[in-house]
């Protein structure tokens, strides 16, 4: 059996550059707070009637163009985000229709901030099996038009940015490298910790004036129990993926957790000992992407040079739902 690896990648961020400084317009909110708590400086936003397919499309033709491919050259999407551009139908056919590729089947993923990694799941198993030879994989979020920009939501508001991350994914018959686990989970005990309401068919109607009042639009979370899950389950898979390939923290080249809070980071950081040069975090410039995190920051560390044929790469990630996993690539 084949082993799945990843060919190329790219990502693409929106132009505008919204610093924190700007925050404090809307709401009650400092630079400083945001800084200290977070870690996050700047992250970027849309323009008017930019969606997350079209930030996905712009990564994707970067990745096609260093692989050397055309869009026909693809066999499959998996598109995953939790900011889809509509509720129906999923994101991916938008992005195939752009891409120009008709036909090729799209599988849009909702597992929100872990949403790259349960993609990566579902590409190694079809890769594996000869399923599909060539897949796009994406992480695209659009979180800026959904965002109570009042004091009310200010927890919220400043973590989160707009941007896409892709990877093309292929068979290699080399031993040494690829994909070597995926380990992926989820407790929908926790579902509500981190939570967007309405819209929703659980409604009817899905949304009402009065809803929008209340500002049930807008998600919700709480804050402190999702960062002591967030600590604790990010270092365990990451342990639970070395563990299952006999290896250890000192076997890593590079771990990419999700970037959801700096000091999420740190602490996985320090609880698996690793140096500063073993762990990648741009979240300072780009804010929690959600499904497009992960996929920007190896992109940001490939084009860096970062990653060298058969270095340990290690991604883990850790969302709502709760959702979280790991995967363990030889490079
Ligand atoms: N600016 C200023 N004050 C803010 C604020 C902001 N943007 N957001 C919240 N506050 C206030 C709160 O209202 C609260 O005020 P109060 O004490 O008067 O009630 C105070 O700051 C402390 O809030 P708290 O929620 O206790 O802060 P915290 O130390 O837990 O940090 C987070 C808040 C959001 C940074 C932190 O909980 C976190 O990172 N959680 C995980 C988030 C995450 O990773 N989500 C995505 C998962 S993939």
């Amino acid at each position: 059996m084949p082993r799945t690896e990843f060919i190329s990648t790219g990502f693409y961020v929106p132009e505008r550059v919204v610093r924190n400084e700007e925050f404090t317009q809307w709401m009650d909110t400092s630079d400083e707070w945001i800084r200290t708590r977070t870690g996050i400086t700047e992250r970027r936003w849309v323009a008017d009637g930019q969606t997350g397919s079209d930030l996905a499309y712009q990564a994707s033709q970067l990745a096609l163009e260093r692989a050397g491919m055309k869009a026909a050259d693809l066999d499959c999407i998996i598109y995953c985000t939790l900011s889809p551009d509509y509720f129906f139908p999923g994101t991916g056919v938008f992005l195939q229709r752009q891409l120009g590729v008709p036909e090729i089947p799209c599988l849009d993923v909702r597992n929100q901030c872990t949403g790259f990694l349960y993609g990566l799941s579902i590409a190694d198993a079809w890769i594996r099996t000869g399923q599909y030879k060539r897949i796009l994989l994406v992480g695209s979020e659009v979180h800026s038009t959904g965002m109570d920009l009042t004091t009310r939501g200010r927890d919220l508001s400043v973590l989160f940015g707009d941007g896409a991350g892709v990877a093309i994914l292929g068979p290699t018959t080399d031993e040494k490298r690829g994909v070597l686990s995926t380990h992926i989970y989820a407790d929908g005990r926790y579902a509500e910790l981190l939570f967007s309401e309405s819209p929703a068919s659980a409604h009817n109607p899905r949304i009402s004036h009065a809803d929008l009042d209340a500002g049930k639009q807008y998600a919700h979370m709480q804050g402190k129990e999702v960062f002591k899950h967030a600590s604790t389950r990010m270092p365990q898979s990451v342990k639970l993926a070395l563990e299952s390939n006999g290896l250890t923290p000192q076997d890593i080249k590079l771990l990419i957790p999700h970037q959801a809070n700096l000091r999420i980071s740190e602490m996985v950081q320090k609880l698996l000992g690793l140096r500063d040069d073993q762990l990648y975090n741009n979240i300072q410039r780009y804010g929690n992407t959600t499904a497009g995190s992960i996929p920007i920051a190896l992109d940001e560390c490939v084009q860096a040079g970062r990653l060298q044929r058969g270095d340990l790469l290690v991604l883990a990630a850790f969302g709502s739902g709760f959702t979280w996993g790991s995967a363990a690539v030889r490079w």
